[in-house]
């Protein structure tokens, strides 16, 4: 099995691309086009309210899968942080209705490992540097997701050009799988030129007719630049990338008036919960307290098109990266 296949191999898909699980973005819609279309989607299971909602979308992607003759797949991403008082009961679910895979984020993936191993499943963890590379290789994760600077949601400090070969070289034996970044075939055929079996793109799928968010934040990732993409930790404790909007500038000045607020549990699980309340107002239309999360590669994207019409463009503009390169005498017959 050639590395560049690793991925396809593992998740039984056709294109090694992940459309990457975004917190109140995500739904069964978008993944399952994803699917038609042979790649794999992913949803964070906080996209559901309560265990009954992710039993029924659990049971909507199965159905779907068993009778799709594209090769797609789907995966469930599980927040292992303590935060997450939703993780177990959300794993127990996952582990019944046999999820084929999984991405876990921000902390320990343990227990995701033993109830995926339970069944068979794959789980990749995402990672930002080598330290928490080694704690979850050493756990046993089937690869990483390498998230890199510029990426939308809780972006790492390293770029993607030396990350990913980083990983690579520390862990040789593990697959990697770039994300951050990616918004056109060219920078796919780059990750996958520095040795990642496959890519994970989030922010250029906000920008599709099937995300569920309002008109606005869609039009918002279309006219932004990526100067317009800056960090925060004002929403969730960790770095989080968001367009500067007029509302952000306002919340920050407000803070900066108030002072430093205190560092004790309760005022950070305050503010999470303050945080993830701003979110949800922001993806509902006519909203004007905007907060919306968004990656670097807002610079690329130009329009809002169905994801059928997205991944489609992906893989001509893949094939025609391959060629151009070819062409532009790179040939090693
Ligand atoms: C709106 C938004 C929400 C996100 N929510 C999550 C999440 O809930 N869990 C997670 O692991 N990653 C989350 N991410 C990160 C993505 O899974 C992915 O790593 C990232 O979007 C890749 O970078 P890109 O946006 O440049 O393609 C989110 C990203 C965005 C843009």
């Amino acid at each position: 099995m050639s590395r560049q296949n690793q991925l396809i191999e593992l998740l039984g898909i056709e294109i090694p691309i992940i459309m990457a699980p975004m917190f109140l973005v995500s739904n069964v819609n978008m993944v399952i086009e994803a699917m038609k279309s042979g790649i794999a989607g992913v949803i964070p299971s906080l996209n559901y309210l309560t265990g009954k909602e992710l039993e029924k979308a659990l049971e909507d992607l199965n159905d779907f899968k068993s009778s799709n003759e594209n090769h797609g797949s789907y995966g469930i991403n599980l927040i292992v942080q303590s935060t997450n008082k939703r993780m177990e009961e959300d794993l127990k679910i996952c582990v019944e209705k046999r999820v084929p895979f999984y991405i876990t984020s921000l902390g320990n993936p343990e227990k995701v490992l033993e109830g995926a191993r339970s069944y068979g499943a794959k789980v990749f963890s995402d990672v930002t540097n080598i330290k928490h590379a080694q704690r979850v290789y050493d756990l046993g994760v089937d690869g990483f997701i390498a998230v890199g600077s510029g990426a939308g949601g809780h972006a790492g400090p390293h770029p993607n050009q030396l990350l990913v070969p980083a990983l690579q070289k520390h862990f040789p034996d593990k697959p990697v799988i770039a994300a951050g970044g990616i918004a056109s075939g060219k920078g796919i055929l780059s990750m996958l030129a520095l040795g990642a079996v496959g890519v994970s793109l989030g922010t250029l799928f906000i920008a599709s007719n099937e995300a569920g968010v309002s008109d606005e934040y869609k039009k918002a990732i279309v006219d932004s630049e990526m100067k317009d993409i800056i960090m925060t930790s004002r929403l969730s404790g960790a770095p989080v990338s968001i367009i500067n909007t007029p509302f952000y500038r306002q919340l920050k000045e407000q803070d900066e008036k108030t002072g430093p607020v205190s560092k004790d549990k309760l005022t950070k699980l305050k503010r999470l919960e303050e945080g993830i309340s701003m979110l949800e107002k922001s993806i509902q239309p006519g909203n004007y307290n905007n907060l919306w999360v968004a990656g670097h590669t807002v610079e690329l994207i130009d329009e809002v098109k169905p994801v059928k019409e997205i991944i489609h463009r992906l893989k001509e503009e893949l094939i025609n990266a391959i060629n151009d390169i070819r062409k532009g005498g790179f040939s090693v017959d």
